[in-house]
């Protein structure tokens, strides 16, 4: 979703922010747009890519070591020119770049409307700076405080950073519930949605807290709580490499990402998983472990893949430890009115940490005394912040919309989590216990096999690329990965596809099956093998062609299906980790056959920031 790079020092501001803003690329966006400020505040926005924002600055004066630029993904108006960021006031002396959405922005529209502002845009954004402009006016006050005043009016979820004519040495920022990051170089400060456009300049940031304000100078940074009272900045180090932000000779992220799993889920287990010793160290769990063990039940609040994991999780926790769970959709938890008990453990799932529906779902939560168990891809995010504890994925920055690396880190994570709880219950003979170590640590092992046959995948992504709907089916554990399966395809490649309980199907979708539906059977040895095996020949009793994700030497389902791919055999419950990356290099393919934009999917965005 949109993204935001500011920059003030002594470089030249034009291409630090262009190539931080195509840096923030992968988050989705459909304008672009720079406000630079010199003599003149020049500000230049484009429909389309960053590309396209180069291309109209050609000729263009760029000077300026002081500027802020903007991707924007539309909510409040079409995308096209006008409604692209930074909007600039009607004194014309102030430009504004924003992320997230003012709700009560028709309200103040009305008040300004009647003042007699005009406005050129159809944003909330362009509101929310007129009215900061006229707060302003009438206070006759400096531009922090005016921004103060108005954020205290303001309902909603916001970045934005002003860039002020009459004070050119300064940048004036604000965050509640939106992602802001700010670099600290020596004599310069670079401002982000997150520290991908930063990290090549330095290591040190700081996360700006909800309701803070950010006076950033080139040599001085200021934090103040809407209280007008100084905050002392939280530095910290990043702990990420520029190569791991970047292709590294890939086609894309998405693919690079899927051949990254053997690491990401070594790294995810390393340090916590010891299979010598046949332990299991997390300190966020370990530090609550009496609270997780005497849980009534665990929620999980969790959205897209996330959510997903949620599900795999659900089915190993209960089968483990013996606790009720329920996964819930993040949107839905949040507006419906949930019985929570003091005690009761909310476990959050999320890649980006900054997921709006999980981040409001679990301060709801928290609110009502629930603990909140965060299981986080990036460090320092929102989500990792407000959470009581938890546990990094380590799975390393995620580019591609797709969700791939992460989710395999989400079930390393989970999974340690759960055998941690059930371990400590007692719920978990030692036997199964160890067995599990072993099955778990082997995982890194066994993705590159799976990687080793892209070529099978790249196959039949090619035979079955112009297909109109998919199926994807799975028991037990393997229908999470059904419907992981399902969204990837639908996601990349928006080929229309459903994920469903294997033994679901005859209450409805069957009636979609005839020679051409391709339906996919995630259909790995466990308990439910014989089950599934009834499941596929329903499916090819009714001319439908099945393709099977099987685990190496079946011989029943190999001989009864059109296509197959074979997974290293492993414990059913760590299956998952391996049988949804065939899925992950299926969809990948059938999108780049079809010649389609794999990381940066139309309309979506990584990081949904808004609800
Ligand atoms: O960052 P999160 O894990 O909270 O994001 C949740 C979903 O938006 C995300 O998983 C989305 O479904 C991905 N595009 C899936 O590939």
């Amino acid at each position: 979703m949109c993204g935001i790079v500011a920059y003030i020092g002594k470089r030249s501001a034009y291409p630090v922010i262009v190539k931080g803003l195509k840096r923030l690329e992968y988050r989705g966006y459909d304008s672009a747009g720079i406000a630079l400020l010199n003599e003149d505040l020049n500000i230049y926005k484009k429909q389309g890519k960053v590309a396209q924002l180069e291309e109209f600055t050609i000729g263009k004066d760029l000077s300026g070591s002081i500027g802020i630029g903007h991707t924007r993904w539309a909510t409040h108006g079409e995308p096209c020119d006008k409604n692209a960021h930074p909007h600039r006031s009607s004194n014309g002396k102030l430009a504004m770049i924003h992320n997230g959405i003012i709700e009560n922005y028709t309200q103040l529209k009305g008040e300004l409307l009647k003042k007699g502002y005009e406005f050129e845009s159809d944003t909330d954004t362009e509101v929310l700076l007129k009215f900061i402009e006229d707060i302003q006016k009438n206070n006759q006050c400096p531009l922090e405080e005016a921004v103060r005043i108005a954020l205290k009016r303001v309902v909603g979820a916001y970045v934005i950073i002003l860039l002020d004519k009459d004070n050119p040495d300064t940048l004036i920022a604000a965050r509640k519930g939106s992602p802001l990051v700010i670099g600290i170089g020596k004599g310069e400060h670079f401002l982000a949605s997150d520290a991908s456009p930063i990290i090549e300049y330095t290591k040190e940031v700081v996360y700006v807290n909800d309701y803070e304000l950010a006076i950033v100078k080139a040599d001085e940074l200021i934090l103040k709580n809407l209280g007008n009272e100084k905050v002392t900045p939280f530095i910290q180090k990043l702990d990420m490499e520029l190569a791991a932000i970047e292709k590294g000779g890939y086609d894309h992220f998405m693919l690079k990402e899927i051949n990254e799993q053997p690491d990401t889920i070594h790294d995810c287990l390393r340090g916590r998983l010891d299979a010598q010793h046949f332990n299991i160290r997390m300190a966020g769990i370990d530090k609550n472990i009496d609270k997780l063990i005497n849980a009534q039940r665990i929620m999980i609040v969790a959205c897209g893949t996330s959510w997903h994991a949620g599900l795999v999780a659900e089915y190993i926790i209960e089968d483990l430890c013996r606790i009720p769970v329920e996964v819930e959709y993040a949107s839905e938890f949040r507006y419906r009115n949930p019985v929570i008990h003091p005690g009761d453990v909310i476990i959050a799932i999320s890649q980006s940490g900054e997921t709006a529906d999980t981040m409001v779902a679990i301060e709801k939560a928290k609110e009502q005394g629930a603990v909140i168990l965060g299981i986080v891809n990036q460090v320092g995010s929102s989500i990792a912040r407000i959470s009581d504890a938890g546990a990094y994925t380590h799975a390393g920055p995620e580019i591609g919309v797709a969700s791939t690396k992460a989710f395999t880190a989400q079930l390393a994570v989970l999974t340690m989590v759960a055998m941690k709880i059930a371990e400590s219950k007692g719920t978990l003979n030692s036997d199964k216990f160890k067995h599990l170590v072993q099955e778990l640590n082997a995982i890194p092992e066994k993705v590159p096999a799976i990687l080793a046959k892209s070529n099978e995948l790249k196959a039949l992504a090619e035979k079955y690329k112009d297909a109109r709907d998919f199926l994807f089916l799975g028991r037990g554990l393997n229908f999470p990965v059904a419907l992981e399966g399902a969204l990837k395809l639908k996601e990349i490649s928006y080929i229309h596809a459903e994920g469903y309980p294997a033994a679901e199907m005859k209450h409805g979708p069957i009636a979609l099956v005839d020679e051409n539906l391709p339906v996919v059977f995630v259909a790995t040895k466990d308990a439910y093998y014989e089950k599934i095996v009834s499941n596929i020949q329903e499916i090819k009793a009714r001319k439908g062609k099945v393709i099977a994700i099987v685990s190496e030497g079946d011989d029943v389902i190999t001989k009864m299906v059109d296509d197959y791919f074979e997974v290293p055999e492993a414990d059913e419950t760590v299956a998952p980790m391996l049988s949804v990356i065939p899925l992950q290099l299926l969809a990948y393919y059938v999108g780049v056959a079809k010649g389609l934009d794999v990381d940066k999917p139309r309309n979506l965005a990584k990081s949904v920031t808004v609800e």
